[in-house]
This record gives structure tokens, C-alpha cells and sequence, in this order.
């Protein structure tokens, strides 16, 4: 069943996919005309920049397929589809999903499947991926669901299999920003299960009355990293860093060739 983040996520590919994926003012939907070459060369740098890091420190990624969880408009798919001999892009938003099919077609992209998901990511059968990747998604997600679905993600990595996750953080942040972030939650929380207060709360906030809400998750550090270790990692490589008073982990890792234990 549908909750109210993913019922927010389709509303963000039918009304201003480019900005859901971003926010930042320049790729809302009137303005990226002029600016989606940049939108994609951001992907472009993110996977360079990724698979880089875990060659660097783990060897070499064996590339035949790639699984991109939460892949929007496909920022991160056109790259990947460059570097693997097939890619699979999931997300629950069927709108974003046609907008990536448009781009993959506008550059004759034929190696990328999509597939719309569930928690379970059933649609995926028994398939398993060398590379795994996930950006700027678990945080939108309520983390009871997403540390089933980080699980369910790595039962599908092949042995020797590489991934890369990402997550905001509880963190401790004593500014007067930071101490309100339960306020700030607390309006999450009201206008994800309270429809109706949906459009004050934007027109308090000044924002688009029909704008959709985006949900910010913290997760719990040691639960993620044991769920990586019960799949085998043995070693992540964790980078951190502060948007606003949001701290988020980025993590690295390769399971053992072997497979998991
Ligand atoms: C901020 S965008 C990031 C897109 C892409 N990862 C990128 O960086 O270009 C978040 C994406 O996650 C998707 N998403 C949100 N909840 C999801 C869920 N439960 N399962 C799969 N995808 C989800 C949204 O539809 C949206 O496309």
C-alpha cells in the first residue's frame, strides 16, 4: 500500500520532477529548459566521482548490471548506463518514471530497464546487480520501511557485488535551527497525514499552495551499519557531510566475492 511520502513523490514527477530531484530553484519546471545540460552533468560527476572512490579503495566493480533505488528523472541512470551492460532504474513514482523513459529515449539509451517499486522490491524477481546505488533517497523515506527495503536491496547484490548508500543522520546539533527541527517535523508529519491542512501550511510557508510536501528522515547510524555488515560488509567507507542543519552519511563498500554469510 501506498503512504503519504510516495503519494507525495508522484504529485513531484507529475508537478516539478526536475526540482523534487533537486531543490534548487534553477531546475524548477519553468526554468529548466536553460538549465537541464548542468542537471545532468551533476549525475554525470556524482557516478564518475563514486565509482572512482570504491575502485580506489575496494578494486575493480565488475560491470555487467546496476540498480538504481529511487532513480527520479534518471540523473544517475545515463551515467550508469555508460558504465554497466545493463541498468535498472526503480522508483515508486510512476510520473518520474515516464520522465526518465523520455530521456533515455531523447539519447537512444536501449540497456535501462524501469521498474516501479515496493518495499519488497518484488519486480526485481531473483535478479542480483555488481554495483547498487541509492542517493538522496532513504532520507525521504520513513525509516521503519527503509531499513526493510536497504536489506532487501542487498539480498540482490551478486558476490564480490559493490554498493553505494545514502543517509541523513540523528545528529546532535545545538544552533536554535537545529533545536527546532521538531517543529519542523511536527509540520511534516501534520501535512503528510492531515490533507486538508496541506495548503495553509504551504501559503504560512510561502509556498506554492499546490506544492507537495518532501518528508526528511533521520536514520539510526549503528542500525545501517549493521544491516551492511549482516550483508556481508566487512569494510564501509563512510564520508559525512552537513546540508542546513541535515547531517548525512554517504557509504561505500564491496562484499566479499564469495558471498554473503
Ligand atoms: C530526491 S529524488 C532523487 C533521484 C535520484 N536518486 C537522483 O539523485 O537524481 C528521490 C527519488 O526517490 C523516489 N522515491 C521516494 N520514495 C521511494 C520509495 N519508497 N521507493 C522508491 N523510490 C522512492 C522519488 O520518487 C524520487 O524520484
Amino acid at each position: 500500500m501506498k503512504d503519504h511520502s510516495d503519494i507525495a513523490w508522484e504529485r513531484w514527477g507529475q508537478q516539478d520532477p526536475y526540482f523534487g530531484v533537486l531543490t534548487q530553484d534553477k531546475y524548477r519546471k519553468h526554468k529548466i529548459g536553460e538549465s537541464q545540460a548542468e542537471f545532468f552533468e551533476s549525475g554525470e560527476k556524482h557516478v564518475t566521482g563514486v565509482l572512482d572512490e570504491i575502485e580506489k579503495r575496494f578494486g575493480g566493480i565488475h560491470r555487467a548490471r546496476a540498480l538504481d533505488f529511487g532513480c527520479g528523472v534518471g540523473r544517475l541512470l545515463i551515467p550508469l548506463s555508460r558504465q554497466f551492460g545493463r541498468v535498472t532504474g526503480v522508483d515508486v513514482s510512476k510520473a518520474m518514471l515516464e520522465e526518465t523513459s523520455r530521456n533515455l529515449s531523447e539519447r537512444q539509451i536501449e540497456n535501462v530497464e524501469l521498474v516501479e517499486s515496493d518495499d519488497e522490491l518484488s519486480k526485481l524477481g531473483s535478479a542480483k546487480f555488481d554495483f547498487i546505488h541509492t542517493f538522496i533517497v532513504l532520507q525521504h523515506i520513513a525509516p521503519k520501511r527503509g531499513y526493510v527495503i536497504m536489506q532487501n536491496l542487498l539480498q540482490h547484490l551478486a558476490p564480490g557485488g559493490a554498493f553505494f548508500m545514502h543517509v541523513s543522520l540523528r545528529s546532535i546539533d545545538s544552533s536554535v535551527k537545529g533545536r527546532l527541527r521538531w517543529l519542523r517535523n511536527l509540520v511534516r508529519f501534520v501535512r503528510g497525514h492531515f490533507p486538508y491542512t496541506h495548503v495553509p501550511i504551504n501559503v504560512i510557508l510561502r509556498r506554492e499552495p499546490s506544492e507537495p510536501a518532501m518528508e526528511m528522515n533521520d536514520y539510526d547510524l549503528v542500525r545501517t551499519l549493521s544491516i551492511f555488515k549482516k550483508a556481508g560488509a566487512e569494510k564501509v567507507i563512510t564520508e559525512l557531510e552537513t546540508h542546513g542543519t541535515y547531517l548525512s552519511a554517504r557509504f561505500y563498500s564491496k562484499i566479499q566475492a564469495e558471498g554473503v554469510s
